[in-house]
């Protein structure tokens, strides 16, 4: 069964609780997307909108962080409660640290990798983590089209995770909706994430 993750990044902030009531009404989790202006292009929110998303929530949290050294922060994501945390393989320096870390202080850890990032580097980490992010748009703005390739990219992950034994599942984020829901699922992921197809729909 697919999991549907909208990300909070297309919501209407004026009334977050309106979006907020939809996801909890109809979706599967709470995707927030956390970047910094330096890893990524652009600047979202931090900790206190995540703090209020937390309270109104009745869906699990899982938070995308588009930010360096994001070591720094996991534990204080995971204490708002959030159950699931990507960090991007291109942002740590350690990235096996950073993913015990995650799971010590009691969320998933997850694995975020970028469009133009090799897949093949994954393969040391796969038994670490618990979930791995393929972005299908380059990171820091809602509302991109799909690059292709990501369908193989994701069929690629799935291979990967089965060779090594591991047992994470695979979340696709960007330029997703009604067109490309059944061909990600049949190549291998099992929670979408969309920010414009969900919120800007005109029947979200
Ligand atoms: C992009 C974010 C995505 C984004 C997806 O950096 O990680 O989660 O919000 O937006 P859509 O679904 O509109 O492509
Ligand atoms: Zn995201």
């Amino acid at each position: 069964m697919i999991q549907i993750a909208p990300s909070l990044l297309s919501a209407d902030f004026l009334h977050l609780e309106k979006d907020i009531l939809l996801v909890n009404a109809f979706a599967d989790l709470f995707h927030l997307d956390v970047m910094d202006g330096v890893f990524v292009p652009n600047i979202s929110f931090g900790f206190p909108v995540v703090e209020a998303v937390a309270r109104q929530a009745e869906k699990p949290l899982d938070v995308h962080l588009m930010i360096v050294h994001p070591e720094k922060y996991v534990e204080r994501f995971a204490a708002l409660g959030v159950q699931f945390i990507s960090v991007h393989i291109e942002a740590c320096e350690d990235l096996s640290s950073t993913l015990s870390q995650i799971r010590a202080a009691g969320a998933k850890a997850g694995i975020a990798i970028n469009p133009e990032t090799d897949a093949a580097l994954l393969k040391p980490y796969l038994k670490q983590a618990d979930f791995i992010l393929v972005m299908s748009v380059h990171p820091g703005f809602s509302g991109q089209y799909f690059i292709e390739g990501s369908l193989e990219k994701v069929a690629r992950v799935r291979e990967m995770i089965a060779e090594a034994g591991a047992n994470c599942i695979i979340e696709v984020d960007g330029g997703e909706g009604m067109h490309n829901i059944a061909a990600l699922e049949a190549a291998g992921a099992s929670d979408l994430v969309a920010a414009n197809a969900a919120f800007m729909a005109a029947e979200p």
